[in-house]
């Protein structure tokens, strides 16, 4: 049995990942969490659990030494934060720690960053977006996670893989879910008056890439991750009303209006403290006309084949909001 480590093991994509590892039978599978993580999809006796201690690079090192995993899934990060300052401290000087301390070892290291490092694609031609493209990230988030693949690059001596999904949905996500509950609730709000090209990535095809990733004899090098299909805003409502067999009013708000409350949320977020769904990040992704990405690689290097489509992934993300509990 090969060691496994996940880290951010207590999140969405970490516990979907766990469970794959585990459903495989060949890992021996440890999830990295901290002591305040809920363990509410980590009940499996098999899950060996581990708290990492990220700010000290000497309990970190011998934590890793002691171990000697085979890979190392590094998930743990954050997509949202109170203060942006909390993205370099969490999602690049934890990486970097970790990358420290594996320096000249056997493990191999998938690095979730995301399609967010690079930023949109060009709009001008509208163009999918490829590792050889000049980065422009177009949020602080992004922009942490860009600094992380280029410190892994430049310092890393050792096998890795970055992996830059693209939006990823499925059981147990909290963002999408917030949108098809808004459906669910009969309105369709669209932002911007152009279409916005979408790209997706079920979250149990996306943990078989990070598990392709691990095994494969490839190294060192960076793929964009989504289903290789390119939608339109409104196909993604089309779509999830479809499976939802529900009817909406639709609300369209210009991006003047949407940018206007978002930087006021932003404002009032920092006064107390709080995390807003619309923020300035925010705005700026949902501002961006094009999410298309080019996974041409990942299908020749990894041999990966998306199992799920938009249509295949809503539906059976649905049918378990709706078991349980959280969609009416
Ligand atoms: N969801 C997406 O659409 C998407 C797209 C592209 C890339 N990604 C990347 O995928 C990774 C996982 O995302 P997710 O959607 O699964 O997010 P998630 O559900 O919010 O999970 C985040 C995980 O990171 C852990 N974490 C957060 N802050 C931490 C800290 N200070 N120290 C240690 N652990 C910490 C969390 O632990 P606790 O449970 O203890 O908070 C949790 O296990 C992230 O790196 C994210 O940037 C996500």
């Amino acid at each position: 049995m090969k060691k496994v480590l996940v880290t951010g093991a207590s999140g969405f994509i970490g516990s979907t990942l766990i469970d794959r590892l585990l459903e495989i039978g060949e890992y021996d599978v440890y999830a990295g969490i901290r002591k305040t993580s809920n363990k509410r999809y980590l009940q499996d006796n098999r899950i060996k659990f581990i708290e990492l201690n990220y700010t000290d690079t000497n309990v970190l090192k011998q934590q890793l030494d002691e171990n000697n995993f085979a890979f190392i899934f590094h998930l743990a990060g954050i997509t949202k934060a109170k203060h942006k300052e909390d993205f370099d401290k969490i999602n690049f000087l934890y990486t970097k720690h970790l990358v420290d301390c594996l320096n000249n070892t056997d493990t191999k290291l998938v690095y979730m960053s995301s399609f967010a490092a690079h930023g949109p694609a060009s709009e001008k031609p509208f163009m999918p977006a490829k590792v050889t493209d000049k980065n422009t990230p177009n949020t602080y988030y992004g922009k942490s996670k860009l600094k992380s693949e280029q410190y892994i690059q430049d310092n890393f001596n050792g096998k890795y893989i970055i992996l830059r999904p693209t939006g990823v949905y499925g059981t147990r996500e909290t963002d999408y879910f917030v949108y098809f509950q808004t459906l669910n609730n009969h309105i369709d709000v669209s932002l911007g008056m152009t279409p916005q090209r979408l790209t997706f990535i079920y979250s149990k095809d996306l943990v078989d890439v990070c598990i392709l990733a691990a095994e494969s004899e490839k190294t060192n090098k960076i793929y964009f991750v989504s289903d290789g299909n390119l939608y339109l805003d409104k196909d993604f409502a089309k779509i999830t009303k479809n499976v939802l067999n529900t009817w909406t009013i639709s609300i369209r708000f210009p991006l003047f209006i949407v940018k206007g409350i978002a930087y006021f949320l932003d404002f009032l977020g920092n006064v107390l403290g709080k995390q807003f769904t619309l923020n300035k990040d925010k705005y700026n992704i949902l501002a961006a006309r094009n999410w298309d990405c080019d996974i041409t690689e990942l299908k020749d290097d990894l041999k990966f084949q998306q199992k799920y489509d938009l249509e295949k992934g809503v539906k059976e993300a649905i049918a378990w909001y709706k078991q349980e509990k959280w969609l009416k």
